[in-house]
């Protein structure tokens, strides 16, 4: 067990390690990110947390970003290591944004809005 102070933490990023993203390289994609965070020594600006399905397994491997409420796509191991570094600028990684956040989740592009509709 551990308990950080996350005191200073500008962003959490919530790496989907469900089935799907396993499948897309979910577990890759976590520790890419975790060596870019200690590459650019930003453990105390970036927190991250391993999640279950986000549910958007089509998308795979789904990356969320707080507290902007960015939802990245996609996400690969190596566009994982520039997301971390956009993050530290505070930019986007524009290519493989799926949602963003505006009083209620966005989609992208029409292809980003297709899903089935929850009840
Ligand atoms: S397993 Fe990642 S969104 Fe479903």
């Amino acid at each position: 067990m551990t308990t950080w102070n996350l005191q200073g933490t500008v962003s959490h990023l919530l790496i989907c390690n469900g089935s799907s993203c396993r499948k897309h390289k979910g577990e890759e994609v976590a520790d890419a990110i975790e060596d870019e965070i200690e590459k650019q020594g930003a453990e105390r600006q970036i927190h991250t947390t391993v999640t279950r399905c986000n549910g958007r397994c089509s998308d795979a491997c789904v990356v969320i970003s707080y507290p902007e409420g960015v939802w990245y796509k996609e996400i690969t191991p190596k566009s994982a290591k520039a997301l971390v570094r956009k993050v530290l600028e505070g930019e986007r990684l524009e290519d493989n944004v799926l949602y963003t956040y505006d009083g209620g989740l966005i989609a992208a592009t029409e292809k980003d809005a297709k899903g089935k509709k929850k009840k």
